[in-house]
């Protein structure tokens, strides 16, 4: 079982949404499940002022809601684990009493002098903090922790959330302030899709089995289209979206992710260092649209009003002039050998038809049709969807004849993930978060993947989108699979999304 080393896991943030909704109750399950190292500790640091037990009980609900099955004793001894230090961590002023709170809690849990920062605040607060930590000295890696019989190393890391910067500055600036304080193998930029385990087994389908990856190239495969769609709105996080959009809240990261493991080349083996290499340069493939036509590679869109909400543009808190997209689809293309000519085409929104969240592989269809009494146009070709959310499942779509007549029609083989391995899916944080304590960076983005994938999409945000973002407001309905333009994007290319259940 992958266990985490021992350490003082300071939550940054840990009245937000995210340490709440998420981190808390998948450091739940990964104590229930074992993989919390027995000494680890968590700290909880931001400005409400509450003591241990209060945050403590604050939690409670949460972790009810969103861990998988609530066990009352093992929340428990959790509890014993957790303690809380206000203040205001963009400033000097805590950092002594958060500084003594770290020794005090690892000499006490024994961590070893490891410590695990979460930078789980907004994001315009990522470098004060960050010059915070170094300046008040809690980087010290390197310094040797020793114990009566033995002398070990120690570490301090940082795990930071995304939107990793706003734009292709923003996130160099970011990076450089980071580096001023942690050495880059100290530095995890996570991305929860890269938790996900049908994202992850995107690796072991293509590279553990030989029959898919002689077909994975351009030479068999039409195109690709990688959805996420979601049926809520924005939610309570007006304000952040406006200023962030679907490009940057789901495509420059998560999407660009299950993108590059789609992919990627194979890398030398597995570690951390040969499949982020791989990453890199596969996202540093990605070719830049022509400005001039700028229609041909992108749609973006807006919802309209739902029962339970207005239009997005109307919603109070969005700047009225607001061209913010709550959708988008992209058209990109590799510029290598593997992907040449191959489309691909990665769509997120929300208030869409359905939560999905989906990479269809189109393969080309036969190279002459002998079926064409009963199938007059082209055959359709194989299909290979791969389902991350709502449910875990590969399938696979082919043709075969109808009983009793020569006819072909579509059929499906699946592998489902619950049925074949009889598990639930965790909540993608925790297995990430361990990996942080195990020191395997194998499923966080280094630097100059994260730069790269801002330069991909700066030309669909930037000056150069404007033609795109014109007549956005409501312009398409709440409930439905995106604009017209959307589908246009495809037309144009002769193809046509795959939603499911349609
Ligand atoms: C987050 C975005 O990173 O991912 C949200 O900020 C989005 O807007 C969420 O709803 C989607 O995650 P998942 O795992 O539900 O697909």
């Amino acid at each position: 079982m992958r266990t985490g080393e021992p350490c003082v896991l300071v939550i940054l943030g840990a009245s937000g949404d995210l340490a709440h909704r998420k981190l808390v109750p998948a450091m739940y399950e990964m104590h229930r499940a074992g993989m919390l190292h027995p000494a680890t500790c968590i700290l909880g640091v931001s400005r409400s002022k509450k003591t241990d037990v209060q945050w403590r009980d604050e939690l409670v609900p949460w972790a009810q809601k969103q861990a998988k099955g609530f066990d009352a004793e093992a929340w428990k001894t959790f509890a014993q684990r957790i303690y809380y230090e206000p203040g205001d961590a963009a400033t000097a002023e805590p950092y002594s009493r958060i500084g003594a709170r770290i020794e005090s809690l690892g000499a006490c849990h024994r961590t070893k002098g490891n410590v695990l920062f979460f930078m789980s605040v907004a994001p315009e607060l990522y470098e004060p903090i960050v010059e915070q930590i170094g300046a008040a000295g809690l980087v010290t890696e390197g310094r040797r922790w020793c114990s009566l019989n033995q002398s070990e190393r120690s570490w301090q890391r940082i795990i930071v959330e995304k939107p990793f910067g706003n734009d292709d500055a923003s996130a160099a600036s970011l990076n450089r302030a980071l580096g001023r304080v942690f050495d880059e193998e100290a530095i995890y930029r996570i991305d929860h899709y890269l938790g996900k385990e049908v994202v992850q087994s995107l690796l072991a389908f293509r590279f553990a089995n030989a029959i898919f990856e002689p077909v994975w190239n351009h030479r068999y495969i039409d195109h690709v289209q990688i959805t996420a769609a979601e049926t809520v709105g924005v939610g309570q996080r007006i304000s952040f979206y406006d200023q962030t959009g679907a490009i940057r809240d789901m495509i420059q990261s998560h999407l660009m992710q299950v993108l590059a493991f789609v992919a990627m080349e194979p890398p030398t083996d597995f570690s951390a260092d040969h499949i982020r290499a791989e990453k890199v340069k596969v996202i540093d493939a990605l070719q830049l649209p022509d400005p001039a036509h700028m229609d041909q590679f992108a749609a973006l869109g807006q919802y309209g009003k739902s029962a339970d909400e207005g239009a997005y543009h109307e919603l109070t808190g969005v700047k009225p002039d607001t061209t913010t997209e709550t959708f988008a689809a992209l058209r990109m293309e590799f510029e290598n050998w593997r992907w040449a000519r191959v489309p691909f085409y990665l769509r997120t929104g929300k208030r869409m038809a359905r939560k999905c969240t989906q990479i269809v592989v189109q393969f080309k269809p036969p190279a002459a049709n002998l079926f064409r009494k009963s199938v007059p146009g082209p055959l359709s070709g194989n299909r290979m969807v791969i389902e991350i959310a709502p449910g875990e499942r590969f399938s696979l779509r082919f043709g075969a004849k109808k009983p009793g007549e020569m006819c072909i029609c579509d059929v499906e083989m699946t592998m489902d993930y619950a049925k074949a391995f009889k598990v639930d899916a965790v909540e993608a944080y925790g297995p990430l978060m361990i990996d942080a304590m195990r020191g395997d960076q194998s499923l966080f983005k280094p630097r100059v993947e994260v730069e790269g994938a801002w330069h991909a999409v700066m030309p669909f945000l930037d000056g150069r989108s404007a033609s795109l973002r014109a007549d956005i407001h409501a312009n398409y309905a709440a409930g439905s699979w995106g604009p017209a333009s959307a589908d246009a994007l495809l037309a144009r290319d002769g193809r046509a999304w795959f939603n499911p259940g349609a």
